[in-house]
């Protein structure tokens, strides 16, 4: 399983960059909108310090805007995986940007049927939100279920790129049913890592070897 942190935060992705936990990022324009940076700095820079593939996004809704986009955007590095929202003109751009050797991930699906559609027209990854399909009270889950079986029952090499993940429960249920990769934003693998146990446990060794430093103080290890 692939672990992406959804997140244009700098400090954060040079963080978790460096517990050698981040295999790729995505971005998308809110997320750049609540940082300090200029977006084309930080894009940048996101694409300097990561080695996996950084996904940014166009904004542009007609096929040669985001053409256009696209081939700017990819001026920033080789790891850079253009995002393209799932709209017809969309699909043509998918169409365009595979010809032309540009991997793209596309955004915004909702359904079974736009992740099918999106691997036809030969995008690299579909991201499936599935915390906001939960908001709305459908099963998110379910939907990684259908779209990852197809593909499977196809051999459609496009990934399926779990997103708008909301829990840590959300990461399990997406690696049982396999999926290639999970996006995260940085507080959901923040909890990831944090056990109570663990902390409860840490403390009493500490104590403990505290206790033996008093009793043998020239004790080491
Ligand atoms: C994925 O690429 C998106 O940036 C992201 O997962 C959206 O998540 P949200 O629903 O929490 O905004």
């Amino acid at each position: 399983m692939k672990i992406f942190l959804d997140s244009a935060n700098l400090p954060s992705i040079k963080k978790y960059n460096d517990m050698g936990l981040v295999d790729g990022i995505t971005t998308n324009p809110t997320l750049l909108s609540k940082e300090k940076e200029d977006p084309a700095d930080l894009m940048r820079e996101i694409v300097r310090i990561v080695r996996g593939p950084v996904s940014l996004e166009v904004v542009g809704t007609k096929t040669e805007e985001m053409v256009e986009e696209a081939h700017r955007l990819m001026k920033y590095g080789q790891n850079v995986v253009v995002k393209i929202p799932m709209i017809s003109d969309g699909l043509r751009a998918i169409r365009q940007l595979t010809l032309d050797g540009i991997p793209t991930n596309v955004t915004l699906i909702f359904s079974t049927n736009q992740a099918i559609l999106a691997a036809k027209a030969g995008a690299s990854y579909v991201s499936p939100f599935i915390g906001r399909l939960d908001d709305t009270g459908q099963d998110g889950m379910s939907l990684i279920r259908e779209v990852v079986q197809i593909f499977r029952n196809y051999d459609f090499s496009t990934e399926v790129l779990v997103a708008s993940i909301r829990h840590p429960l959300h990461v399990i249920e997406a690696g049982k049913i396999g999926a290639e990769v999970v996006t995260l934003p940085p507080e959901i693998l923040a909890k990831m890592i944090m056990h109570p146990l663990t902390d409860k446990g840490l403390t009493a060794f500490l104590d403990d070897w505290e206790k033996l430093k008093k009793e043998k103080p020239n004790v080491r290890i």
